[in-house]
């Protein structure tokens, strides 16, 4: 079936600050991490991708990189980096780590230097007269520094863009991946991947990006079975697919379908244009339902409106969580049948919906505070995890949490969730198992069984069936291995999976 690991694994995500407390003082950190690594072999993934872990002011949740070669003392030491690699490596478990090449934090070396010796600001974007661009977090895309230049930061103020026309910009971050790779990191998730390199009109997919790549690829092959994954947010899938040449990045979020809606040719749309796009340059589609920057599955399948989109005009309208935990069960056995790699942001195995009340205050999301409030932001999808026990902070570690739990998140915790078949997480370790077995990179045969069912074949005989349409449709000959919910005889009711072989 798959040659390589990662063209059909499963790969789970870590928000580092909100997994889990090892010392006590409310954040995430690695050695709450290492202590649950026997949770993630349980829960059956292959690899673990980590948002980043660099020192880091936390303007933008650590994308504000002050250094690229440490570990955020909050989250540990770079010793305890090394033993979390070793021993994630010795439950076979690999590791990805963050890479953020676009931006870095007016923290680091590199920045301060700027500020005080103009003549090393080559290294990022200073003008004399800003542009009328604006950043995504809102706002203007330039500040003004005391000495009346400005620089260019498509995030927020704290995270000035590198200029990529600086050989020394492209020296260091080769740098970086050797550094990293030596100490045994599997690979890297590179953040913003598409917007690098920037000329008077734009700012966004620009054709030098691709000989980055190119060199990345080639120091990623010098040391074997690593492998590069791409933020790549392009709507237009001819130009998404030009990173995925076999020399550049091995992989890419698909974004097409975790935005789709929870309608039945829309799905079957998105995944048809998405094999199109990767069948023919031999890279492994992925099926991504959530991350730490969008609404949690269970509160967006719950709207009436299920699509998502960056801006938040839908943070909370009405969301039936029975309705969105039906859709959400189904979609992870969709998403986990089809040919690739799949992804599994923390938290989506507990079916943990997006936390839509945070009180005002608590939020730390640049996007908030840089919309004025308009949009609420994407602290909702980042609370830490409850782990076990009756209230806060639910085995999580410290108390209080940097993000506030739900005080009714007791019937969500993975210690409740365990040993009750019906649960999120019991589905996730079962399909995950099945996975393994069955499924991975390959192609797949569709069945015709009405426009309101999306139904396939895979290599290993494996059919897949989701309903949802409203009238209970008969399953196709064979063994019933998994369901998302309850089918009546032969039947599968509306807004579920089933696996059959
Ligand atoms: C990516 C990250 C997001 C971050 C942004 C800026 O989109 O996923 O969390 O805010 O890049 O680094």
């Amino acid at each position: 079936m798959s040659q390589a690991w990662w063209r059909g694994a499963a790969i789970y995500q870590v928000y580092l600050r909100s997994f889990a407390d090892g010392n006590g003082d409310g954040v995430g950190d690695l050695a709450g991490l290492r202590g649950r690594l026997p949770y993630l072999k349980d829960l059956g993934v292959d690899a673990i991708w980590l948002n980043p872990w660099y020192p880091s002011p936390m303007a933008d949740g650590g994308y504000d990189v002050a250094d690229y070669r440490g570990i955020e003392p909050v989250f540990g030491t770079l010793e305890e980096a090394e033993r979390f690699i070793a021993d994630a490596h010795e439950l076979g478990i690999k590791v990805i780590i963050d890479v953020v090449p676009n931006h870095s934090s007016t923290e680091s070396a590199w920045f301060k230097e700027a500020l005080t010796a103009p003549e090393t600001r080559e290294r990022f974007w200073f003008r004399d007269e800003p542009n009328d661009w604006q950043s995504i977090f809102g706002g203007p895309a330039w500040t003004q520094v005391a000495d009346g230049q400005w620089y260019l930061h498509l995030f927020a103020p704290e995270q000035p863009d590198f200029n990529w026309d600086s050989p020394e910009v492209h020296a260091d971050f080769e740098n970086v991946l050797r550094f990293w790779f030596e100490r045994g990191v599997d690979g890297f998730r590179v953040d913003s991947a598409a917007l690098l390199f920037k000329d008077a009109e734009r700012w966004e997919d620009l054709d030098p990006v691709h000989d980055v790549y190119r060199r990345w690829r080639e120091i990623a092959d010098e040391y074997g079975d690593r492998i590069l994954i791409g933020e790549v947010w392009l709507p237009d899938q001819e130009r998404f697919a030009r990173y995925l040449r076999p020399d550049e990045l091995h992989t890419a979020f698909n974004f097409d379908f975790l935005s789709c809606p929870w309608e039945p040719a829309e799905l079957r749309r998105v995944i048809e244009l998405t094999l199109a796009t990767h069948t023919p340059i031999g890279a492994p589609p992925t099926w991504v339902l959530s991350n730490h920057d969008v609404t949690r599955p269970v509160t967006r399948y719950g709207r009436a409106d299920t699509t998502f989109a960056h801006g938040g005009a839908l943070h909370g309208t009405p969301s039936d969580p029975e309705l969105g935990t039906r859709r959400a069960r189904a979609a992870a056995l969709l998403a986990m049948a089809l040919p690739g790699c799949v992804y599994v942001y923390q938290g989506e195995e507990l079916g943990l919906p997006e936390v839509e009340d945070l009180p005002d205050a608590a939020r730390q999301d640049p996007m908030y505070a840089r919309s004025g409030g308009a949009n609420r932001g994407r602290d909702g999808c980042r609370v830490p995890l409850p782990w076990s026990g009756e209230s806060a902070p639910f085995g999580f570690g410290g108390h209080p949490t940097w993000l506030p739990q739900p005080a009714d998140w007791a019937p969500m915790t993975a210690k409740a969730q365990t040993g009750d078949p019906g649960s999120m997480l019991s589905l996730y370790r079962t399909a995950l198992r099945l996975r393994h077995e069955l499924l991975g990179d390959g192609t797949l045969t569709w069945l015709p069984m009405g426009p309101r069912v999306l139904a396939f074949t895979r290599d290993s005989g494996l059919t897949c069936v989701t309903n949802l349409g409203p009238d209970p449709v008969p399953l196709p000959p064979g063994e019933i291995l998994l369901a998302s919910g309850p089918l009546t005889g032969d039947r599968i009711l509306q807004d579920t999976t089933a696996w059959l072989i």
